[in-house]
């Protein structure tokens, strides 16, 4: 039963005033929640479950799920108390239904279906790809932020550019939910390698972040011929299996020669770094070409956190006149800030569900894609 006679009463209502929103996320690692008015940020909780996973070397679902079970409840408390707010004061809840790892995206998602059910909120299923898309929307408490219109003129068409652990993705956006795959990963992702390069140099997990940081040091004195990937492949797509298994071929053969790693690891990250980064932005290059009328770049994803990358795919979009909407370095990777963001610009829509029978069927996705 909702509290609304109809659905056309309920979306009025929301459009008239300042909404909250509830959103939840814990398609993977980290249990996030967090509550926005509008597209302001009241509150941003995140429990990370790195340290849990480093013994393992990279993400163990049923840990995972442990861990979400256990932070979940006190997460949301402590959401609520930092947004200032009651339950009564939540106008909509939201949670992400995929892509992720499907018993940890339960727990989230479930969370959310019961608070929703048993407080008579409506309730917008999340993509979580849609939310990393739109994460540069967010605002800070005084209303500020990297895009601070949501006009459609202003923004769309747009292209999207995902670089996360598990995809890397050019998405042509032509509105809000209206969103076109032009290129996708054939084998791994961007981030994937470069958690599998970092395994390969014993950087422990996630390796990213520290293949980044070696980076910063490299001194180029060494080249190691590692190849850019897909280079004349006639599309969009991309592949980086290919990357990773030279980087194996040649750490190996460097150790075999009786270097220490010490030598070479800083140029050997500068090289891979370059090699990902070039394969992305010749990609993206293109869709620009071929997308002559779009007026903005959306970025997300944790590896944007790299700042080679972060920077070149700027260079890029004011080269060819675009508006750059690179979120905060807070919402790059996983959060529920942008979860909220994309159930936000959806809460006027039919992808609200209102009542107990239409929320309790929404199940997790794991494989869930942006467009068909
Ligand atoms: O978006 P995200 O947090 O989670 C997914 O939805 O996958 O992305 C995680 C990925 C991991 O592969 C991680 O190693 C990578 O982002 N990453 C980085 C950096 N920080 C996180 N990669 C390169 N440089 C970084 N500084
Ligand atoms: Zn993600």
């Amino acid at each position: 039963m909702s509290i609304f006679q109809s659905q056309k009463e309920e979306l009025e209502f929301m459009k008239n005033k300042n909404i909250k929103i509830l959103a939840i996320d814990t398609s993977c690692d980290e249990t996030s929640v967090a509550v926005l008015e509008d597209r302001k940020v009241l509150a941003n909780v995140l429990a990370s479950q790195t340290e849990l996973h480093k013994k393992w070397g990279g993400v163990v679902p049923m840990v995972a799920r442990r861990a979400h079970q256990e932070n979940i409840g006190k997460c949301y408390l402590e959401a609520m108390k930092r947004a200032r707010l009651k339950i009564d004061d939540i106008d909509v809840v939201a949670a992400t239904y995929g892509p992720g790892l499907a018993i940890d995206l339960e727990v989230g998602l479930q969370f959310a279906q019961k608070f929703a059910i048993e407080n008579k909120k409506p309730f917008i299923p999340v993509n979580h790809m849609e939310g990393h898309l739109l994460s540069s929307l967010a605002l800070n408490s005084k209303g500020h932020g990297v895009s601070e219109s949501l006009d459609k003129k202003q923004l769309f068409p747009a292209l999207g550019l995902l670089v996360s652990g598990k995809h890397t993705e050019i998405i042509l956006a032509k509105d809000y939910g209206n969103y076109q795959k032009l290129g996708k990963t054939l084998d791994d992702a961007a981030g994937e390698a470069f958690d599998k390069v970092g395994r390969m140099l014993n950087f422990g997990y996630p390796g990213g972040p520290i293949v980044s940081e070696f980076a910063k040091k490299a001194n180029h004195k060494e080249s190691f011929e590692l190849p850019v990937p897909m280079r004349s492949s006639g599309n969009l797509d991309f592949s980086f299996s290919g990357l990773k298994t030279a980087c194996l071929y040649k750490i190996n053969s460097l150790r075999e020669s009786g270097r220490s790693d010490k030598e070479w690891a800083n140029d050997f990250c500068w090289e891979f770094i370059e090699c990902v980064v070039l394969s992305i932005t010749e990609k993206l290059g293109e869709a620009i070409n071929q997308n002559p009328g779009v007026k903005s770049l959306l970025v997300g994803g944790g590896v944007f956190n790299n700042e080679t990358l972060a920077r070149r795919v700027g260079r890029l979009a004011r080269k060819h006149g675009l508006k750059y909407l690179l979120p905060e370095k807070k919402y790059r990777s996983d959060n529920a800030v942008m979860i909220d963001l994309a159930a936000y610009v959806h809460a006027a829509g039919s992808e609200v569900l209102i009542g107990k029978k239409a929320i309790s069927k929404v199940d997790r996705v794991p494989r869930l894609s942006i467009s068909d």
